[in-house]
């Protein structure tokens, strides 16, 4: 675990170390301020960068933190040049892009982090709104991780039924829309800083993929190559995660507004990155 303040890496490494009797690992965890002790890394996950306050966008973090993921993945470059990133600042969908530019490593090696929590998000109020379990409960949501974000309904299924049998429309709409400021709903609490619990299961969940080479269809930023008929920008879409990483992005059939949705995300993911420098 890297972080640039001196001793808050090597605490929290050691009171993690410390539970691994409880918990059952003999992972050593190791804290340090420099990339020594991380190199030949297998898999980099980057949550470096500062967090929302009260009434931000995470597109106000734009350039404080495209500065420390450049930073970031200079160093990963150096130490870890056959890693795979998975990326978690923000904003999500642009800091992948400055990750992905910066190593220059193949698109495969790049990944953000944000469609898990979303979905994640989404799930666990449409569990809580039926009284189900999380567990059985299918959905995905993609787009950018911003307030344009999409969650597919027309495949949102209670284990393989449709959530229309469920719910109305009505009911529906404010649950999407709880999903979508998930984010937010948490800054206004603690006033300090955004989710942790959360994001950090997804990325555990996307790391959980990879290493154990399992396949896992799972909603993440990917670097797009004409899918969805578009180029040139990280975006959420369905991906298929193993041993290389990004191994497959899934083209799903949209309805026409989920479509014009995916649209309208990808430019509130393009319009900043007209002001990015790094
Ligand atoms: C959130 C931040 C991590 O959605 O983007 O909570």
């Amino acid at each position: 675990m890297v972080d640039v303040a001196d001793g808050i890496p090597q605490g929290k490494a050691l009171d993690q170390w410390e539970s691994a009797p409880v918990e059952l690992f003999d992972t050593r965890v190791i804290g340090s301020n420099g990339y020594e002790e991380t190199a030949g890394s297998d898999i980099v996950v980057i949550t470096a960068g500062i967090a929302r306050k009260p009434g931000m966008s995470r597109d106000d973090l734009l350039n404080t933190n495209a500065g420390i993921v450049k930073s970031v993945s200079e160093q990963i470059k150096a130490t870890s040049p056959n890693a795979i990133i998975i990326v978690v600042s923000n904003p999500l969908d642009i800091m992948c892009h400055v990750a992905k530019q910066v190593t220059g490593f193949p698109r495969e090696r790049v990944i953000g982090m944000a469609g898990v929590l979303d979905t994640a998000r989404y799930r666990s109020f449409l569990a809580e709104a039926l009284d189900v379990s999380v567990q059985d409960i299918q959905a995905m949501v993609l787009g950018g991780h911003g307030d344009t974000m999409v969650p597919l309904t027309s495949y949102t299924t209670i284990s393989g039924i449709p959530i229309r049998q469920f719910m109305s429309d009505e009911q529906l709409a404010p649950i999407v829309q709880r999903a979508r400021d998930g984010g937010a709903e948490i800054v206004k609490y603690l006033k300090t800083g955004s989710a942790y619990y959360a994001p950090s299961s997804g990325a555990v969940e996307m790391v959980d993929a990879i290493v154990r080479d399992r396949k896992r269809i799972l909603p993440c930023a990917a670097w797009l190559e004409g899918e969805y008929g578009m180029s040139g920008l990280y975006l959420g879409v369905p991906c298929k995660l193993g041993r290389k990483g990004l191994e497959q992005i899934i083209e799903v059939e949209l309805t026409s507004d989920e479509r014009a949705a995916l649209e309208r995300s990808a430019d509130a993911v393009r319009e900043p990155m007209k002001t990015l420098s790094f």
